[in-house]
């Protein structure tokens, strides 16, 4: 029988891996086992709740503002005893988050294969997003088997000198998790609180904006350029309401409350469960965040997205022309939403639906893959 060990630490990791989690459990030809670093505490558990996950072990190392340094030698020795006990054959990373590299790295020096989920995406620039294109090259090489969503992940690979047949183009499995949040969300003995708050607070007759934001490299002027857009945002435009899910990260979260409370039209809010958070950007006029996950959820819900960064990993949605990048350019941001604001035929032109991320089927081709190995 085949061992897998999965390990997540982070909220955008948790979505994406607990279809996985949830497909190898079901299955009785592994054992699987769950691991998670809790790089993110709260915003970790909101998922792991929604999706039922109860991991086998919590390294439970979130400190608040933690730096990389720490975070990632504390990872690497904390996975030590958990590889030991389990002794996996396949241990499964996913993306580009501090957890994937560090426990890339630990899974390597305990001999087991390391499958890297969401594998092949690059802006080749190694300081954007930092440290995320870093960490997704390194855990790229550590790598022995890799699950590319799309055609390019897997030429970015194959450019790399990586080995072909390593290399299987799946689909984002964050595309599974949207079909089966948006299932369960819709389902009819569902209630979540933050949806019924949700329904109080806003006005939905309105144009909703849905803003987020958490980039260590638009820490600092790029965020406070994106709040003076907001504000602008807010003021020209009364009867758009603009919703803030603002992500725990003090730096960000001390600066745009500082910055943006006391609008009448701009409602912050602490990071919404993924179950109010995908209900919302259904109910949304368009999105503008820096967020990756954001950026391949949205053209499956057919949503414009203004990407708050010069660069992305994620280019298929902005070659199709629904997502645009607006960096951190005051002005632009405001130009930018103002025009689908009030260009109804602009608009329909970035608001197509397609799903250039998957097609709801990236854990099974995952999961087919590993046991015909
Ligand atoms: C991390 C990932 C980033 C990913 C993002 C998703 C790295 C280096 N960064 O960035 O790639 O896009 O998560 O959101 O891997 N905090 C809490 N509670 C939480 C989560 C965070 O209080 O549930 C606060 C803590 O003070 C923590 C800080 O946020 O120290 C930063 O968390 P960290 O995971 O280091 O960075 P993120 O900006 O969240
Ligand atoms: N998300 C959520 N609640 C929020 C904001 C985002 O559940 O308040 C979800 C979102 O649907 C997406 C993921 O979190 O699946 C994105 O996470 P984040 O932006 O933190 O990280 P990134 O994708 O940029 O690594």
């Amino acid at each position: 029988m085949k061992i897998n060990l999965i390990v997540f630490g982070t909220r955008p990791e948790a979505i994406k891996m607990a279809p996985l989690v949830k497909v190898f459990l079901a299955d009785p030809k592994f054992i699987t086992k769950v691991c998670v670093t809790a790089q993110h505490r709260e915003m970790l558990d909101q998922v792991l709740e929604f999706f039922e996950i109860t991991p086998d072990y919590d390294l439970n190392v979130m400190k608040p503002n933690q730096n990389l340094y720490s975070l990632t030698a504390t990872i690497i020795e904390g996975m030590k005893p958990v590889l030991e006990e389990v002794n996996p054959d396949f241990v499964y990373v996913h993306g580009d988050t501090t957890t994937s590299m560090a426990v890339g790295i630990a899974a390597f020096y305990s001999g087991a294969k390391v499958c890297h989920v969401e594998a092949g995406l690059r802006t080749f620039d190694r300081k954007y997003p930092f440290p995320e294109e870093f960490n997704r090259q390194l855990t790229g090489k550590i790598a022995d088997y890799h699950f590319a969503p799309t055609e390019l992940s897997k030429a970015n690979l194959l450019q790399e000198n990586t080995k072909k047949e390593s290399v299987i183009v799946t689909g984002n499995t964050v595309i599974d998790a949207l079909l089966f949040g948006i299932d369960k969300v819709n389902s009819n003995h569902f209630k979540e609180s933050e949806i019924e708050n949700l329904k109080e607070i806003l006005d939905f007759n309105n144009k909703i904006v849905l803003v987020t934001g958490h980039r260590r490299e638009n820490h600092g002027q790029g965020l406070l350029n994106i709040c003076s857009a907001l504000k602008t945002i807010a003021e020209n435009n009364p009867e758009v309401q603009i919703i803030y899910p603002v992500h725990l990260n003090p730096n960000v979260e001390k600066p745009v409350h500082e910055l943006l409370t006391g609008f009448a039209n701009i409602f912050l809010v602490k990071p919404l469960a993924y179950a109010a958070f995908i209900w919302l950007m259904e109910k949304s006029y368009l999105i503008i965040t820096d967020s990756g996950g954001i950026q391949e959820e949205a053209p499956s819900l057919g949503k414009p997205v203004l990407v708050t960064r010069d660069t992305t990993e994620r280019p298929e949605a902005v070659e199709e022309g629904t997502v645009l990048l607006v960096g951190t350019n005051t002005h632009k941001i405001i130009e930018e939403t103002q025009k689908l604001i009030s260009d109804s035929t602009y608009y329909n032109s970035m608001s197509m639906l397609h799903n250039p991320y998957g097609d709801g089927k990236a854990t099974s081709r995952i999961v087919n893959y590993i046991k015909e190995l």
